[in-house]
């Protein structure tokens, strides 16, 4: 079993900045464009959760992507993506679509669904510069592929990515070792210890109840629900507790370390890199 003998702390609370994005949807930015080098090789994550249709029935029309990887986890709902080079896909209720947008594509996001509760993740993940030109390629994971992992608290783990207590996830990368888990805490209070090298930056972001950070004093800060917390790079691990019903994800990565920038939906090493993508775009060379 995983272990955990000297915890991070949290080093900064972040609440998310509500906006809209694509045809009008309604979100929080959670991690936005100011903490992309702080937590690096992570680039935005997004949370949508309405159960009203006028939040998030516009959806995501055709847009282009180049240079990083975009992670879409639903928690509920049913979003179908449709992309430049004919490929089609539903994504639904647990499941998740791991898209590496490499030399770049058009795609759509588009809610399958007018009514009910829409509810779920965007996380865009870097690509390293020797990367960012590779060939565009996804994956639809339903839910049933998401391996789970019970630890002997009873917290669930969902394990999207990276490993967790002897439990491959869904996905691994090699040059940003991400870790992806959905934690699920029964009703009783419990504990979940998640090792981590402490070159890696990391965050939890609680989407039920609240959660608390517990450091190597054994000093407890609280996660409030919608919140990220930062945790700080020392240590080996994390150490999340919460005292029952609560759910939040935790994301950690090895940084990349190269200059990020980004226009819009582009994401490079370069200013002239972004450029070129523009007039990519414009010139009909990404697909769409
Ligand atoms: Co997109």
């Amino acid at each position: 079993m995983d272990t955990v003998s000297h915890p991070r702390r949290v080093e900064r609370l972040i609440t998310g900045q509500a906006t809209r994005d694509g045809a009008g949807v309604k979100l929080t930015r959670v991690l936005t464009h100011d903490l992309q080098q702080r937590l690096d090789p992570f680039l935005m994550l997004d949370n949508f959760a309405s159960d009203d249709p006028n939040d998030y029935g516009a959806g995501f029309p055709d847009h282009p992507h180049r240079g990083f990887e975009t992670v879409t986890y639903m928690i509920a709902g049913r979003m179908r993506h449709r992309d430049s080079a004919g490929h089609e896909g539903l994504l639904q209720n647990g499941g998740v679509q791991w898209m590496t947008a490499g030399r770049g594509l058009v795609h759509s996001e588009m809610p399958e669904q007018e009514e009910g509760v829409m509810e779920g993740f965007q996380l865009w993940l870097n690509l390293r510069g020797a990367d960012k030109m590779c060939p565009p390629w996804y994956r639809d994971i339903q839910s049933a592929e998401i391996p789970e992992v019970t630890n002997g608290q009873g917290v669930l783990a969902r394990v999207i990515a990276g490993h967790t207590h002897g439990t491959a996830g869904a996905m691994q990368r090699e040059h940003t070792e991400p870790l992806y888990l959905d934690l699920r805490w029964p009703k009783a209070a419990a504990t979940f210890e998640q090792p981590l090298p402490p070159t890696h930056n990391g965050f939890v972001y609680v989407y039920r109840g609240s959660v608390e950070v517990v450091d190597g004093q054994g000093q407890a800060s609280a996660v409030p629900l919608h919140r990220m917390a930062i945790l700080a790079n020392e240590g080996d691990g994390v150490t999340l507790r919460a005292s029952g019903d609560a759910q939040a994800i935790l994301i950690a990565g090895k940084p990349l370390r190269e200059p990020i920038a980004q226009y819009g939906p582009f994401v490079m090493n370069t200013r002239e890199q972004l450029m070129q993508a523009v007039d990519d775009f414009r010139n009909g060379r990404l697909g769409g």
